[in-house]
């Protein structure tokens, strides 16, 4: 289970680490998330289409928004979510759609997205079972949910397990059992999941909702 997962809601530390973020996170991508990160941007451009309407939930200071538009893809079919207005605030040159809101209750109808991304910001949230629901919840049929996150992998080396130490020091953030996660979204029921194999102590997901919908059926 999610037992080391945050147990207060991470905004306002998000709040106050806004202006120090990207400094912090590219020296995280450096030293240990960097594969998985890449896996996820390779999903992304590989399954994007001019017509894609995109959640980036969690999206922080909007690093793959970024990265997604400077690759051509129109910020108009793009949607921005963050509870934090910090961070929401350093997205405020891109033109797309921001939304302050939460993973754990996301406001948007059923099955409104065709791809739904959420990088590094599950392990922040204190109820993971229910993020993943809701981000279930709001991928269309035959649509997918790419995911990367921190989790509970060995370390490579000394600077990987540094960035850990570092990581769970400054409280913004856990390491997730893959297979639990895994587990989660094949037990909602309507998900197929891939592993994107990389190595270090973060995972990259995609999972894919079948065409036929139901309700998905994660506990939290
Ligand atoms: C480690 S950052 C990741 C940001 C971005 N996705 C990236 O790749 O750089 C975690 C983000 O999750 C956001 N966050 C914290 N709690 C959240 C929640 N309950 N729902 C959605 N996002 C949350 C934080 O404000 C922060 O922007």
């Amino acid at each position: 289970m999610f037992t080391q997962t945050p147990a207060r809601d991470l905004a306002d530390h998000y709040d106050r680490m806004a202006s120090n973020y990207d400094k912090f996170h590219r020296r995280w991508l450096r030293h240990a998330g960097g594969e998985a990160q890449a896996a996820l941007e390779a999903l992304v451009r590989a399954l994007i289409t001019t017509d894609t309407d995109l959640l980036d939930a969690g999206c922080g200071t909007g690093t793959l928004a970024r990265t997604l538009i400077a690759e051509g893809m129109s910020p108009a079919k793009m949607t921005l979510l963050d509870p934090s207005d910090a961070m929401l605030a350093r997205c405020s040159d891109i033109p797309a759609v921001q939304v302050k809101g939460r993973l754990e209750s996301l406001p948007f109808e059923d099955a409104k997205f065709d791809i739904v991304t959420c990088a590094w910001a599950l392990e922040t949230v204190p109820h993971p079972n229910l993020a993943l629901k809701e981000l279930c919840r709001v991928v269309r049929p035959g649509g997918v949910l790419c995911l990367a996150f921190c989790a509970n992998f060995p370390a490579r080396g000394l600077a990987d397990g540094l960035m850990r130490q570092a990581l769970l020091w400054r409280g913004s953030g856990q390491f997730l059992s893959h297979g639990h996660v895994i587990h989660t979204l094949e037990n909602a029921g309507e998900f197929v999941v891939r592993s994107v194999p990389s190595t270090g102590p973060a995972a990259t997901l995609l999972a894919k909702r079948k065409e036929k919908i139901g309700t998905t059926s994660i506990a939290v």
